[in-house]
């Protein structure tokens, strides 16, 4: 990369911030190259923007519309002003819950990271943890993909296996799906990095 400016992440995120504070704990450490410009959430109560005041990285809280699972229009137009005016690179959505339509993806095209707790293109949607547990099957895992219009479904760049334990509850597996997510995100963003797999849009 670029000795210029390092690149610049817009976290986007609906609930703990578990995987945020992997990442922020892989700049903090050297191990990833890179700079959160800005955490941008959905929800004002959600655990992942206590997580960035605290670590004094600005946060925006997205205004609230008719939907639930989607942003209305206007808004995720309003968001995507918002990580041009961070200057953000890549986009990185961390358990943000809510499904993005065309203004984002217009927007930032090729350039929006999302992690699913399964090995796509198996359990697609919600819980997949469940999902896993209901098939019966003896191992799932994690995924790293470019975001594209149709869900989970953006070609992949990193996947980490996790077998399933006998006795394994939905909460123990989703627990250590996400020990592996904590690994695996930050890894892949870093080559994404390294390799370029994105385009600079802010010199
Ligand atoms: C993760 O399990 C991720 O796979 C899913 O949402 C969850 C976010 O968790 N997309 P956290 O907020 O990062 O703890």
């Amino acid at each position: 990369m670029s000795s210029r400016k390092r690149v610049l992440l817009g976290v986007l995120g609906s609930g703990r911030g578990s995987n945020f504070a992997a990442i922020l704990s892989s700049i903090v450490s050297g191990r990833l190259s890179a700079s959160i410009a800005v955490v941008i959430s959905d929800r004002e109560d959600a655990g992942i923007l206590g997580l960035a005041r605290e670590a004094q990285i600005q946060t925006v809280v997205l205004r609230q519309g008719r939907y639930r699972t989607r942003l209305d229009p206007d808004i995720e137009e309003e968001l995507a002003q918002y990580l041009r005016r961070f200057q953000v690179d890549l986009v990185v959505l961390a358990g943000f819950l809510r499904v993005l339509k065309g203004p984002l993806l217009t927007a930032y095209p090729r350039r929006i990271l999302n992690i699913h707790p399964s090995l796509l293109p198996a359990f697609k949607g919600k819980e997949a943890w469940k999902q896993a547990l209901e098939a019966g099957v003896v191992e799932t895992g994690c995924t790293v993909h470019w975001v594209e219009p149709e869900v989970d479904s953006g070609p992949i760049l990193g996947q980490e296996r996790v077998p399933i334990c006998p006795g394994d509850t939905p909460e123990s597996l989703h627990a250590r799906i996400q020990e592996a997510e904590h690994r695996l995100y930050p890894d892949v963003i870093q080559r994404v990095i390294d390799r370029k797999l994105w385009q600079r849009i802010h010199s």
